[in-house]
């Protein structure tokens, strides 16, 4: 097992909804925190209490590249080494196969699939140099099964799951381990017009940041590569 004290995890999208439930339960847990928006300021309520001394801020834009690479700088400077990142931002649009939005499919495709691979290139140095670096791409069961037409976040949370497959295979001699986290429907503002599951009976972010904890704490011997997790009782449904 790894001990939370002294490792520090970047997470994206840390602001709310699933990303701010997992910064939260890695800061009570001990972790030190380099926390990703496309607005830090948004921090200032949220850390308010919390040890100035395991906590930065970045600015990550999924589009901005070079917030990205600003980011990791950054969290560098600040603590001299990275032993995980959570690429957690993303978002959903509604695209069926018939539909003619080639912009939504564009602006999902940067912002699920091509933030990610570069977050993963540019943490991927600094991880590997941890030994037991973890990256945890929050993909969905969108990224397992496809139901009906819809063709936009299904395909990119597919090409989540691909690249953490990927990013497992090209960091595992350096120790790197990266799982792709599956849920169905979580109870956040992404999913707060969805009619067919009551919000109160989805899963609750607090619950996905417990499973977090756990894989961050799991030795190199114990490598998660996918995890299913749901709030109703089809398996990837
Ligand atoms: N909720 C679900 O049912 C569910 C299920 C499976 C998987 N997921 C996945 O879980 C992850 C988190 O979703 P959530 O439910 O927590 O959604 P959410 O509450 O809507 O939060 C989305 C987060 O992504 C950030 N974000 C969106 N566009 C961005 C951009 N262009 N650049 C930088 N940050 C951006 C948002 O930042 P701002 O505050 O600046 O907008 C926010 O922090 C996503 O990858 C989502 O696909 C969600």
């Amino acid at each position: 097992m790894l001990a939370p004290d002294g490792r520090v995890i970047m997470i994206s999208g840390a602001n709310r909804g699933i990303g701010l439930a997992i910064a939260r339960a890695l800061y009570d847990a001990g972790y030190s925190l380099s926390l990703g928006a496309r607005d830090p300021a948004s921090f200032a309520d949220i850390t308010g209490g919390w040890e100035l001394e395991r906590i930065h801020v970045g600015r990550y834009v999924a589009e901005d590249q070079d917030t990205h690479r600003q980011w990791v700088a950054g969290a560098m400077e600040r603590f001299g080494r990275l032993d995980g990142l959570v690429n957690n931002a993303g978002i959903w649009e509604d695209v069926s196969l018939e539909d003619e939005n080639d912009e939504a499919l564009d602006r999902m495709w940067a912002v699920n699939v091509k933030a990610p691979v570069s977050m993963t290139r540019t943490a991927l140095p600094h991880l590997r140099r941890s030994g037991s670096g973890r990256i945890i791409n929050v993909a969905s069961l969108a990224g397992k099964a496809v139901y009906g037409s819809g063709i936009g976040y299904t395909m990119t949370k597919f090409a989540a799951v691909a690249l953490s497959h990927a990013t497992r295979h090209a960091g595992w001699d350096d120790g790197v381990r990266c799982t792709a986290l599956c849920p169905g429907y979580v109870a956040t503002d992404l999913t707060a017009g969805v009619e067919s599951v009551p919000f109160d009976q989805m899963t609750s972010p607090g619950d996905l940041a417990e499973v977090v904890l756990t894989v961050l704490s799991l030795s190199n011997t114990a490598s998660i590569a996918e995890l299913v997790i749901n709030c109703r009782d089809d398996v990837m449904m």
